[in-house]
């Protein structure tokens, strides 16, 4: 039997509830690294602990240092160390353009959009960051979007975030070489996710994952014609958290289809 490409990593995967964060655990666990969570949701967080019982699980509010601390703390206490932070935490705005938020709403719903997909990278890499030094092979992986790069996919306030965050990937990596490697991984629009909306737009119980007709949608706005899947965006990490990626910070995955190069309709004769 091969060894898998994370055999001996330490990893903390925040945000792991559902979606790509969860897929990612499995995929991780499958390539040998060991795995522990940080999740918000009380319900997800006792599903992980049933499924895998050797999985370290804090709940808790990713975007508070408290939760964050926690998490680390039993990752550490359980491995020894930690060599991977991952962070999958995020919200949408279910495509509000500017023109459709109310002037009253603005400043909490920007709070909420920016506190949950911003900060809450920061707080993670900030609490994991004197672990990830001593690993001297640490590996930060933030997670960000097709709107990191183009707009439509979401709306205003979605977009920003997600340009924060690739904001983030760019000066941690400058920050933070030669000890710790940081990259983004960018998926595009993904079946089977419960990626939720905000409490001051009404969404917070809206699950991007609930629209009807979204495959067809997702593979016929790609030159691939592929609608993904958490589990398919999950090596993109395995990668980026290998030492097969070695030479790689600053840098990111885009596993979207293609959506860079579907700007104009290919001729055909
Ligand atoms: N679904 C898509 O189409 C898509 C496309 C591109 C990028 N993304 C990004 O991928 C990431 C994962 O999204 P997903 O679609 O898998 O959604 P998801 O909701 O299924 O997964 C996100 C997980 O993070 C948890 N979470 C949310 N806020 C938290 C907090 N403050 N503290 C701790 N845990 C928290 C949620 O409970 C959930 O388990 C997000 O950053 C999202 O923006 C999603």
């Amino acid at each position: 039997m091969t060894a898998g490409w994370l055999e001996g990593r330490r990893a903390l995967v925040v945000g792991a509830g559902s979606g790509i964060g969860r897929a990612v655990v499995d995929v991780f666990l499958a390539e040998g690294a060991r795995v522990a969570v940080l999740e918000r949701d009380p319900d997800k967080s006792a599903a992980i602990g049933a499924a895998l019982p050797e999985v370290p699980v804090t709940v808790g509010d990713a975007v508070t240092r408290q939760a964050n601390d926690a998490a680390v703390t039993a990752a550490v206490e359980a491995f020894g160390g930690l060599d991977v932070l991952v962070n999958c935490v995020g919200v949408f705005d279910f495509y509000r353009s500017l023109l459709d938020l109310d002037a009253d709403v603005l400043d909490v719903a920007f709070d909420e959009m920016f506190r949950t997909n911003v900060l809450s990278h920061l707080q993670s890499v900030k609490a994991a960051l004197p672990h990830l030094q001593a690993s001297g092979r640490g590996v930060v992986l933030l997670t960000e979007s097709t709107s990191s790069y183009f707009p439509g996919r979401g709306g205003v306030l979605y977009l920003s975030s997600k340009f924060a965050v690739r904001g983030i990937v760019t000066a941690l990596a400058h920050d933070l070489a030669p000890e710790v490697r940081v990259n983004g991984v960018a998926p595009g629009g993904t079946l089977g996710t419960d990626l939720r909306g905000l409490p001051s737009l009404g969404t917070a119980g809206s699950s991007l994952g609930d629209i009807p007709g979204r495959a067809e949608e997702l593979a016929s706005r790609v030159p691939l014609q592929v609608a993904l899947t958490a589990a398919d965006h999950a090596w993109s990490y395995v990668f980026l958290a290998s030492d097969r990626s070695r030479g790689i910070t600053g840098g990111v995955v885009h596993p979207d289809g293609g959506i860079g190069v579907s700007a104009s309709p290919r001729k055909r004769s």
